[in-house]
């Protein structure tokens, strides 16, 4: 389902990840597990093809960084949801719009948008705030909808970076109940998380990262 090989990326010459292989089947919940700064955020970033490898690389689905064509990309990241570390939701547009946009984008009719949103929200329990504005909600909520958000297109691959940030333990324990049961419905996920303590707790693979290398 998901794969890198020999995938190294630099940034303005720094080179910040190395030679990273990895595999994730169909249907798995995989861990992407290190400390600040070791690379997670970047890994998750190429898996979404917001950025491409300097070296080696990717497979996500039936989409390889070698073949893929720019004008594909679009098209792809509609099935490969994401949920970003900072949430990056619109600010000047409400709940409901914040969701719907990720519809009307891939020019989904109107009715259906409407009911695809609300379906989602109401997924993540917050259909009754679909009118809030973004700045109106706790992180929590905030977290609830950029999942929302993400899951609207029925990706067939979720990406979730830190989806638990600093959230308190009910909070984090909703949060990771809900991707169980997005990946009970055939998902695969690959979270990344530097909560050592976490990821000790949870019965899924985990894959170690430090300083841009799989340990
Ligand atoms: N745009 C950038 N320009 C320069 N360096 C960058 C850039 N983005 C990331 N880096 C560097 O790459 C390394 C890995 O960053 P990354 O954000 O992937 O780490 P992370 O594992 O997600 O950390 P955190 O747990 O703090 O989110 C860091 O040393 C970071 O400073
Ligand atoms: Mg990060």
């Amino acid at each position: 389902m998901i794969q890198m090989y020999r995938v190294s990326k630099k940034i303005h010459n720094t080179t910040v990840l190395e030679d990273v292989n990895l595999h994730v089947g169909k249907g798995e919940f995989v861990l992407l597990v290190g400390p600040s700064g070791a690379g997670k955020s970047t890994l998750l970033r190429l898996l979404h093809f917001d950025d491409r490898p300097t070296e080696g690389w990717i497979r996500v689905g039936e989409y390889s960084s070698s073949a893929l064509k720019d004008r594909q990309i679009p098209l792809l990241r509609r099935k490969i949801g994401i949920i970003f570390q900072d949430f990056k939701l619109l600010k000047d547009r409400n709940i409901f719009e914040n969701v719907a946009f990720a519809l009307r984008v891939t020019g989904t009719r109107k009715s259906l948008t409407k009911r695809k949103a609300l379906q989602t929200l109401t997924a993540v329990g917050l259909a009754h705030r679909r009118d809030a504005m973004p700045n109106q909600l706790s992180g929590g909520e905030q977290q609830r909808v950029s999942i929302a958000r993400a899951l609207v297109n029925d990706p067939f691959v979720l990406l979730a970076d830190e989806p638990l940030g600093d959230l308190d333990k009910e909070a984090s324990s909703n949060i990771l109940e809900l991707l169980k049961e997005i990946n009970h419905r055939g998902t695969t996920v690959v979270m990344a998380t530097h909560d050592e303590d976490l990821a000790a707790h949870m019965p899924y693979r985990c894959i170690r990262i430090e300083n841009g290398r799989i340990l």
